[in-house]
């Protein structure tokens, strides 16, 4: 199964300021939905939360966090206490990939434990609390990049 990052990333690494992403880029939603569509999506507790507590329909939302006491927030949404326990899921039901959609926290943990990596570059800078982590480039390589209007989108793989 093949796990990738996908995060939408300001000129300044900013993902996030406020709890909410700090710009609207239809284009950039409409990618995420065209990616992940039909594929599991791993996340943090916050960002799920930021999206308005409602699960991306089409996609199997899990939300990842260490609260034993947490209640499952939506009847089509899973719940676990770690990223292992979320892959291996995935796993065993068969996925070909998984996504892992932030947020700050989530991206730190896996960024080298992933297989790819997809950036959306953003054309912008941005104010913001919550940054994208170093992408070390000893590890990972840009191995195709498509231009948009509103970002780049740089797809990483690992170097052999
Ligand atoms: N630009 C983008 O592409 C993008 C994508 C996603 C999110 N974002 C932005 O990122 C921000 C949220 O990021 P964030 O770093 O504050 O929070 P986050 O990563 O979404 O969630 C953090 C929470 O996840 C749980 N968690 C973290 N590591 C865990 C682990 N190893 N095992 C189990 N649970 C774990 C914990 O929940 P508990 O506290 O409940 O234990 C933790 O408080 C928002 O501003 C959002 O808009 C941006």
């Amino acid at each position: 199964m093949k796990k990738i990052i996908i995060a939408a990333v300001a000129k300044n690494n900013v993902i996030g300021k406020d709890g909410i992403m700090p710009w609207h880029s239809k284009e950039d939603l409409k990618h995420f939905k065209e990616t992940t569509m039909g594929f599991p999506l791993i996340m943090g507790r916050k960002t799920f939360f930021s999206m308005g507590g409602k699960p991306l329909k089409g996609r199997l939302n899990i939300i990842l966090t260490r609260d034993k006491n947490f209640e499952n927030p939506h009847e089509d949404v899973m719940v676990f206490a770690s990223i292992k326990e979320a892959y291996d899921y995935c796993e065993n039901q068969n996925y070909e990939k998984v996504f892992v959609t932030g947020g700050g926290e989530i991206y730190k943990h896996e960024i080298n434990n992933v297989d790819e990596l997809l950036i959306s570059e953003m054309k912008v800078e941005a104010e913001g609390d919550t940054f994208f982590p170093q992408i070390d480039e000893k590890i990972w390589q840009v191995a195709e990049e498509i231009v948009y209007s509103e970002f780049t989108l740089k797809i990483y793989r690992k170097r052999n």
